[in-house]
């Protein structure tokens, strides 16, 4: 067994169409190990979340080598690979995204659902008590204040017990207090399940709880100064 719980190597990914189409990321070499918790950071355009999406199965790159938890991704067919997402990785995004026509509880037990786990509404329950939201169970995301959205995100992602956690910008749409709030969860609930995490962060503060930065500049990692 590896003790690595992402490798990327030679990642090359362009997106978009004729014109406009731009070279985001150029020869990506990036290792994360089991239980590490790693910052992306980087000037804005640099390629943090077009990378965090490739680590997380949601982007192909055109070139290059992605294995997590141990998989190749690259071996996997579109099914395979929405199958494995929902068993080892787990998203938080800056904006939530919730599904608005469903209930707290209905959101964090679905990709349980789709994992097939027996026990979905228990442990979404369960899950949801974790992050302090047992009391709102039945409440609709336009029901919550974005703190709380933002914590059943964390439950939902949480879930399924995932490999890695990826989450870009997750205090982005929140403010500072309620932010550390969704921080001191994210790195507690990490630490209880022995998860990886790589967050993107534009918040020095928050950068520094990782174990380790890897800065982004324009598609490419950029190597650390020597002190
Ligand atoms: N679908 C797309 N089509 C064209 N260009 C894109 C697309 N997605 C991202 N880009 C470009 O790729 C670069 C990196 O984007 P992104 O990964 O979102 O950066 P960051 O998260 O570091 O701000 C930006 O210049 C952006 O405009
Ligand atoms: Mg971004």
């Amino acid at each position: 067994m590896s003790d690595k719980a992402v490798i990327l190597s030679g990642i090359d990914l362009s997106l978009g169409r004729g014109p406009s189409r731009v070279h985001v990321l150029r020869g990506i070499a990036l290792d994360v190990a089991k239980g590490e918790a790693v910052g992306l950071v980087g000037p804005s355009g640099s390629g943090k979340s077009t990378l965090l999406m490739v680590m997380a199965g949601l982007e192909r790159p055109d070139s290059g080598r992605i294995t997590v938890a141990g998989t190749d991704l690259g071996g996997l067919d579109e099914d395979a690979l929405a199958r494995f997402r929902g068993r080892n990785i787990g998203i938080v995004f800056q904006a939530f995204h919730l599904v608005p026509t469903m209930t707290a509880l209905e959101n964090v037990a679905l990709p349980l659902e789709l994992a097939d786990a027996p026990d979905a509404q228990a442990r979404a329950a369960a899950e949801l008590d974790a992050v302090g939201l047992g009391h709102r169970l039945h409440h609709y995301p336009a029901q919550l204040s974005g703190g709380e959205q933002q914590r059943v995100a964390v439950a939902r992602a949480l879930a399924p017990n995932p490999a890695i956690l990826v989450a870009d910008e997750p205090t982005g749409n929140l403010d500072e207090a309620t932010g550390r709030g969704i921080v001191d969860l994210l790195f507690t609930l990490k630490r209880e399940r022995g998860a990886t995490l790589v967050l993107v962060t534009h918040d020095p503060g928050l950068a520094r709880l990782c174990d380790r930065t890897v800065r982004l500049r324009a598609g490419r990692v950029e190597e650390p100064v020597a002190a």
